[in-house]
């Protein structure tokens, strides 16, 4: 049994979820309250008294932990030698855009979207084209009409998917990730997968990685994993891309290595290794947690704020809350919960699409720390 409900005090800590006034509680960044699982606690041991830090590369052990992790949690190995090591997921998408599109390119997105997308493709001059997920009130679908008219736009050459989907918490079928693939094959764009959030999955059949399509869909396709989410380790900053084509890997990886982006520090391979070999237990145990958390959210809203509604989802520990009774202006709310009662949630208008409809809510923490947002959120939502 791993506890997840002791409260770590993470204020002047140099966190940045916690960098806030005193009154405050966090419930915005995809960072979590709960203690590492102490098997990465001891890897970090074990590295810290070796008591030499020189340079380091991964090896077999390494790569062989992340084939059986997707081997036993996805049901899927991916290859070893499909796979290079990384400074973290968000590096590498910058990189692959800098590396497979060009100056001026379309970067087709899903809003609304992890907001970081917009800024590793506005910030290397490539444009935003975005199929906008369509919302029907309860739930989110593509419209693939749109989507194939936006890839076959001839400055289209690269598709950044999320899946599962922050923050809408969506879990992609194997049907829908096909047609997805098929069309970017059919219309030469490159797919980038950001899969971060696949093993934070609450369904019975979990979510599909994208290599373990048919071969003759993932020859351009390039996904990034990491258990930086799954076992809250960003600052650890690691992260393996997969990409099964031999041409375009070549390429990846000349990208990732001229921008420095390919050397692991000194307890990335320990931490990798102990939480996708020896993690899987408290993973388990972890999402009975956020289930359990997410439920307490749905009745409370249900309860207590029924002008305000949780989507459905079955993926992620971030909750999309439609606000649109109250306000389509997320900003302006978010700001204003902030103001009146201390508690900091994501404005949805960051993620693009109908996100000013929305806010996001980080549940992974201590059960205590929810009430005590929930608390919060029906205060600010009746001085609003
Ligand atoms: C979809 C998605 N990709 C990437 C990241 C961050 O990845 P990294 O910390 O490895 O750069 C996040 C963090 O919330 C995320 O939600």
């Amino acid at each position: 049994m791993y506890d997840f409900e002791e409260t770590i005090d993470r204020r002047k800590t140099d966190s940045v979820k916690w960098d806030i006034k005193s009154n405050e509680l966090p419930m915005w960044v995809a960072d979590m309250d709960f203690q590492v699982a102490p098997e990465i606690i001891s890897a970090i041991k074990n590295k810290a008294d070796q008591a030499v830090f020189g340079y380091e590369e991964p090896h077999a052990d390494y790569f062989n932990a992340v084939a059986d992790w997707y081997e036993s949690e996805h049901h899927f190995r991916p290859q070893t030698d499909w796979m290079m090591f990384s400074t973290g997921v968000v590096p590498s998408i910058s990189s692959i855009v800098r590396r497979v599109s060009n100056v001026g390119d379309n970067v087709l997105v899903q809003a609304p979207v992890y907001n970081i997308f917009y800024n590793s493709i506005v910030n290397n001059g490539r444009h935003v084209l975005s199929s906008d997920l369509v919302f029907d009130g309860n739930n989110y679908q593509i419209d693939f009409t749109d989507l194939e008219q936006k890839l076959a736009e001839p400055l289209t050459t690269l598709m950044i998917l999320c899946n599962p989907h922050n923050p809408v918490g969506k879990i992609w079928s194997k049907a829908e990730l096909t047609k997805i693939a098929e069309l970017c094959v059919k219309h030469h764009v490159k797919l980038l997968s950001d899969e971060i959030h696949g093993d934070l999955t609450f369904n019975d059949e979990g979510y599909t990685p994208m290599f373990s399509l048919p071969a003759d869909l993932i020859q351009n396709l390039m996904i990034c994993v990491s258990p930086s989410k799954t076992f809250n380790v960003a600052a650890i900053h690691a992260a393996t891309i997969i990409v099964p084509n031999e041409n375009l890997r070549s390429s990846v990886n000349r990208g990732i290595n001229s921008e420095e982006l390919a050397e692991p520090n000194s307890f990335a391979i320990p931490v990798m290794i102990a939480a996708y070999e020896r993690g899987h237990k408290w993973l388990e145990e972890l999402k009975k947690k956020l289930q359990s958390n997410r439920q307490l959210v749905a009745d409370f809203l249900e309860q207590n704020i029924p002008e305000i509604k949780l989507i459905p989802s079955d993926a992620t520990y971030l909750l999309w809350i439609d606000t649109q009774n109250i306000s389509d202006d997320s900003e302006k709310l978010a700001n204003f919960i902030r103001k009146d009662t201390g508690l900091y949630l994501s404005a949805g208008n960051v993620y693009g699409g109908d996100g000013y409809d929305f806010l996001r809510m980080n549940i992974a923490c201590p059960t205590e720390m929810v009430k005590d947002g929930l608390n919060r959120l029906s205060q600010g939502i009746k001085d609003f």
